[in-house]
């Protein structure tokens, strides 16, 4: 099949990347040349400034100008496309609806292209970015306002976690696409055929407002099983003496009709979907005259958890920040990406800086360049208090307390580099539990302010250190 995919951002990029893998003839565009000249390339470095998804500098390596191509203008190569993916950002308001004015560009300029095709064979035009319900019938509303012919819509949702993209979209847990007719139907089992028939993987066909709502529910979903954990069972293990969150999260987490995904508790989650996203579908039903009050109070939670532990810090460890020097580990807003967006890290840099510490060292295995265009000295002279470190030891040297943001596996490690850099008294606020022996370094006189933790003060009876110790192995 011939396919164009508008927008090569990481959506795009991955679905044009992964499904020329299936030698389908695929055309990736976008109108930022750099952008376009870096995939082009084909230079893992270059292509990883834009999207850093492991493994896809490889599947562009293989396929590029067999069955994958870049390009800046699509004009030459409209005749005889079977399907164009609609790819592009969707970035929210400040009211939380969704900004649909990259979109809509992209949809006239295809639009126009498309009305002047010789060859006027099917074309079935897809929405894959998340998009608002009713999105496609709007679609179809630019493409008859161009009068062109011989065209559906459809919506094809991508539900690509960042980080394990490429493998995903490999072997995705379902493939959902909503369309009104079957000539638009059978163009995208065409493209999708290695899926359709699948043992495994749900080939699901419906309409394309059931299509738009399913990426609605499915992300707002998983943000409140998040929420539910961080405000349920974080907080009770915070409140009560002696429960013990491990305990709490394996014993609920047995029952096989329960996730263990979800149940890793932290200072929020972030990311460019789930907080986009709630806000969008709490916009959607706030504009239909509909209550949002779940959606809500999972959106406030989640916000809440991002700095609430920079409170409890200062009410349960009587800790002050003004002038302090705070070791900040973690940048981006989860393990294996360098992405920023939305990410806690940036929630807890504002609150440090709004607490008037003297300066933030910061490190991140990958996020340290996308670092220092959020915190442009140039946006805030306060960004000049953060300095960025190679290594963890690094960061934390010369620091009064340390800050865990993100949950990379590299800083389960983190006890003994504490204890041969920074000696107590010293608080160490964990906001991904990534210290599994904490117990140690409280008995060794450090203070430990863990989310799904009372805080765990240095002077901790020697007793319930030994028992808590245990139960920790
Ligand atoms: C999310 C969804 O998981 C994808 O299915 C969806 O396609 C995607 O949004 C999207 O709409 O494009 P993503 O944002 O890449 O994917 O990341 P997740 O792995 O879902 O993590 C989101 C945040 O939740 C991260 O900050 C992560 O650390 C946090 N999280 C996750 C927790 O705090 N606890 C957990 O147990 C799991």
């Amino acid at each position: 099949m011939k396919i164009i995919v508008v927008g090569t951002g990481f959506v795009g990029l991955t679905h044009a990347a992964t499904t020329s893998e299936y030698g389908h003839e695929v055309y990736a565009y976008d109108i930022d040349a750099e952008r376009i000249a870096a995939y082009q390339s084909a230079v893992p470095a270059q292509i990883e400034r834009h999207v850093n998804e492991p493994g896809l500098a490889q599947v562009i390596a293989e396929n590029i100008n067999r069955y994958l191509f870049f390009t800046t203008d699509i004009t030459d190569v409209i005749e005889g496309v079977d399907a164009v993916f609609l790819c592009t950002a969707t970035p929210p308001q400040y009211n939380g609806s969704t900004d649909l004015s990259y979109y809509t560009a992209a949809a006239n300029t295809l639009a126009a292209l498309l009305a002047k095709r010789k060859d006027q064979r099917r074309v079935v035009i897809v929405n894959k970015s998340t998009v608002p319900i009713g999105t496609a019938r709007y679609l179809e509303g630019i493409l008859r306002e161009h009068n062109v012919p011989n065209v559906g819509v459809a919506s094809n949702p991508e539900f690509l976690p960042e980080g394990d993209a490429v493998e995903k979209s490999r072997k995705p847990d379902r493939v959902v696409v909503g369309a009104d007719t079957e000539e638009d139907l059978r163009i995208l089992r065409r493209i999708y055929s290695q899926f359709v028939n699948h043992v495994r993987i749900r080939y699901i066909e419906t309409t394309p407002e059931t299509a738009e709502g399913i990426k609605y529910v499915a992300n707002t979903l998983l943000l409140t099983y998040i929420s539910f954990w961080n405000g349920v069972g974080a907080r009770l293990s915070e409140t009560f003496p002696n429960v013990r969150m491990e305990d709490l999260k394996r014993g609920v987490t047995s029952d096989a009709r329960i996730s263990t995904w979800g149940s890793y508790v932290s200072n929020g989650a972030g990311g460019s979907c789930f907080g986009k996203d709630i806000q969008s579908l709490i916009y959607q039903f706030k504009s239909h005259g509909q209550p949002a009050h779940l959606l809500q109070s999972v959106y406030d939670i989640n916000e809440y958890q991002k700095t609430y532990l920079i409170d409890r810090a200062s009410r349960e460890a009587g800790a002050t920040f003004n002038q302090k020097t705070v070791a900040l580990l973690g940048l981006s807003f989860k393990q294996r990406t360098n992405d920023m967006r939305d990410s806690s890290s940036l929630k807890v840099v504002e609150a440090l800086l709004g607490r008037g510490v003297k300066a933030i060292r910061a490190y991140d295995p990958l996020a340290m360049h996308e670092a220092r265009r959020f915190f442009d000295p140039e946006k805030n002279h306060l960004y000049e208090k953060i300095s960025y470190h190679d290594s963890p030891r690094e960061a934390l040297a010369g620091s009064d307390m340390l800050f865990i943001s993100t949950d990379w596996e590299e800083f389960r490690g983190l006890s003994g580099t504490i204890e041969k850099t920074v000696p107590p008294p010293y608080l160490i606020i964990d906001g991904r539990r990534m210290i599994p022996d904490y117990m140690e370094l409280v008995k060794r006189g450090y203070g430990y302010l863990g989310v799904g933790s009372a805080y765990l003060a240095p002077s901790a009876d020697a007793a319930s250190v030994e028992a808590e110790t245990e139960a920790a192995r």
